[in-house]
């Protein structure tokens, strides 16, 4: 402890001396127990109503991994999360932290990382499980999803469980992944500790309780009555400087240069930001989150479409803000809700809205919230609005992710990403996706609050004489041109190769030059395109993918990992299952050994995804 950190105590300086002469001398693990023997007594002094103490410091930010074990002999709660984006992971962290303080033994593990045959001797255990695709699982739960469906799975019968289902009610398949494993869990004999919880894109709202529960039936099940002076409370660590998504952090913009030609079907940006030091520890692979508001326009056409007063005060859980400034900063208003269409389906008694709603009319809704806007919905089903009814109907406003397109071994502190504008017409008028235009206006100086989103299953491999194929088309190069800056800056000896499509070359080739530099140089080995309107018959990259699948298949057998990144609907789905098709052509298996394979080379992580 130095001089500095001493003047921060909030006690005076002959206790502050004392503290440092105890602890002077003490190994890092002896310290791990004293700071958990003082929260411990902490934890208790203020349960028996404490004695007056000096005003605490604000809280650090708590870690972002799993808290260490508390002490073996502390009960066990196992926290299995499945999480693509980095919420359910979150609220994991969260939910384990919370257990530790209470005295329990959070075992904190995300599904993939966790020996799945130990599940039939667990006795307590937590799931936070989102859905990702149309209703699939994240990539990394598919294994216990699979290993749970199985014939083989164990009986549960000693297991006390609860589920947190984190979904978005646009999709249609709305929390599926929750929902089955919650099923699943109780035909396999465990036993509900609590009805499941879904939560929509306003997490916390539905979270924050199920956690308080959660940590509640942990101590009521396991007997633990509070947290107990044996049990080593972890040692927070010095607070964090890493930007999070409830603590973003300002960063710059140097660059925002289009990169598809005059003429292109799409605007595509690629934007260089500057990072404030040592706050974005990001590698090749991770995402950065993007908070921004409505652009004005925006929430204009929709205000005027609900007739009402921007300048009304609206007060919602204690909160008050202008009408327009809840539209602005703190609601969606470019995407749908499904709130918002079941109370304009009230409002406007419209039948074709509760068509929509019924169980049949899951595809007139997936096309609603992939088409149009809120103002769009307001236009088409007019009805009386109150201010609270419209900010309740409207989703809080969420941050957008884009992969990070560099790698800070080639550009210090600095992320690149690669953004496509939406920016369309719709009944004769302009309409924008929020991030991406606002990202397309900006001119360098401008800031912007952003964090980190890492992507620990999205990685180069460890081993750099492993081979990669890397499928991105459209933005979903933006990863690879990281991942390739990251092997050239690591020496790694392994060959690389792209493949990437769009829809013409002429316009759409993104970063054309930097591949042909890199094939010239012989840092990439291969490249090959597919460029779907060049040509009478429409070429994609799962074409390319099975054009080349016996030299796809000797790269794999020798080891290489295969990384697929970019459209979530169409082209992910598409390549996985050319990808099954030439592992049974050139591997000489059968539909189901080969599709088999393919899961293997994503338990072992040399088959990522990071679709959207
Ligand atoms: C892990 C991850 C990584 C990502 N990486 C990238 C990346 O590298 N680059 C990138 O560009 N994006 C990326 N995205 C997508 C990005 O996060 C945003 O979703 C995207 O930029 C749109 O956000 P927006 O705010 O501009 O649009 P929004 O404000 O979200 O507007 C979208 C709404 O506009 C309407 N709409 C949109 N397009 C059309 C259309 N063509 N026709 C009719 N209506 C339409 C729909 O109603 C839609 O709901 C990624 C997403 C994830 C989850
Ligand atoms: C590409 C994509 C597909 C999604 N598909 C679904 C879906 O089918 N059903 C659903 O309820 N939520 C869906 N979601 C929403 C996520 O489940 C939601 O954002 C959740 O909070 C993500 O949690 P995670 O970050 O832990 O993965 C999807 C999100 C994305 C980005």
């Amino acid at each position: 402890m130095d001089a500095n950190s001493l003047a921060r105590l909030p006690i005076d300086t002959d206790r502050a001396g004392q503290l440092q002469a105890l602890l002077t001398d003490l190994d890092p693990a002896t310290l791990t127990w004293v700071s958990g023997f003082v929260a411990g007594l902490a934890a208790e002094r203020a349960r028996a109503g404490g004695r007056a103490a000096a005003p605490a410091p604000p809280a650090p930010e708590p870690p972002s991994v799993a808290a260490p074990p508390a002490a073996e002999s502390a009960p066990r709660a196992l926290v299995l999360y499945a999480s693509q984006t980095g919420n359910g992971r979150r609220v994991a962290e969260r939910l384990g932290r919370s257990l530790e303080a209470a005295g329990l033994h959070a075992a904190v593990y995300a599904a993939s990382d966790y020996p799945l045959r130990q599940l039939a001797d667990e006795r307590l255990a937590y799931f936070v499980a989102s859905t990702h695709g149309d209703g699939e699982p994240p990539d990394d739960a598919r294994p216990l999803i699979d290993f749970l469906a199985g014939r083989r799975a164990p009986r549960l019968d000693r297991l006390a469980f609860t589920v947190l289902a984190l979904g978005d009610s646009s999709y249609p398949k709305f929390c599926a992944t929750g929902r089955a494993l919650d099923e699943r869990l109780a035909e396999l004999g465990a036993r509900r500790l609590a009805a499941r919880v879904d939560c929509d894109v306003d997490i916390d709202a539905k979270a924050g309780p199920w956690l308080e529960h959660a940590v509640t039936s942990a101590r009521a099940e396991t007997g633990t009555s509070a947290p107990r002076l044996s049990v080593v409370t972890p040692l927070r660590p010095a607070p964090s400087q890493a930007a999070t998504r409830e603590h973003p952090v300002e960063v710059e913009l140097l660059v925002n240069q289009r990169i598809t030609a005059r003429g292109a079907d799409r605007d595509v940006r690629h934007v260089e930001l500057a990072l404030p030091e040592q706050r974005f520890d990001y590698e090749a692979g991770d995402s950065l989150g993007i908070w921004v508001e409505n652009a004005a326009s925006a929430v204009e056409r929709t205000l005027e479409l609900a007739r009402l007063d921007p300048a009304v005060a609206v007060t919602i859980d204690g909160t008050t803000h202008s009408l327009r400034t809840w539209l602005t900063q703190r609601r969606e208003v470019t995407r749908l809700a499904r709130p918002l269409i079941e109370q304009l389906a009230e409002r406007s008694r419209s039948d074709e809205l509760r068509a929509w709603l019924a169980p049949g009319g899951a595809p007139q809704l997936r096309a609603a919230f992939k088409e149009l806007q809120v103002a769009d919905l307001l236009r088409r089903f007019p009805a009386e609005w109150d201010p609270d009814g419209l900010v309740r109907a409207l989703h809080p406003i969420s941050p957008r992710l884009y992969s990070i397109a560099s790698s800070r071994r080639e550009v210090g502190d600095e992320a690149h990403l690669t953004v496509a504008v939406i920016d369309y017409e719709r009944d004769g008028e302009r309409r924008h996706g929020a991030a991406s235009w606002q990202l397309a206006n900006l001119v360098p100086g401008a800031r912007l609050r952003a964090y980190l989103e890492p992507n620990p299953r999205f990685r180069v491999p460890a081993d750099g004489a492993r081979d990669v194929i890397m499928i991105g088309p459209g933005t979903g190069v933006a990863p690879f041109r990281g991942f390739l800056q990251a092997r050239i800056a690591d020496g790694a000896r392994g060959r690389n190769w792209l493949l990437f499509g769009g829809r013409r070359r002429e316009f759409d080739f993104l970063y054309q030059l930097e591949w042909l530099n890199a094939l010239r140089k012989q840092q990439l080995h291969r490249l090959d395109v597919a460029f779907s309107r060049d040509h009478q018959a429409k070429v994609y990259v799962q074409h390319r993918l099975r054009e080349h699948g016996a030299e796809i298949f000797r790269w794999l057998e020798g080891g290489a990992h295969l990384y697929v990144c970019g459209d979530a609907e169409r082209m992910a789905p598409d390549v996985h299952e050319a990808l099954v098709a030439l592992v049974a052509e050139h591997g000489g298996r059968s539909q189901s050994a080969a599709q088999e394979y393919v899961a293997e080379l994503a338990a072992a992580r040399r088959y990522a995804r990071d679709v959207y």
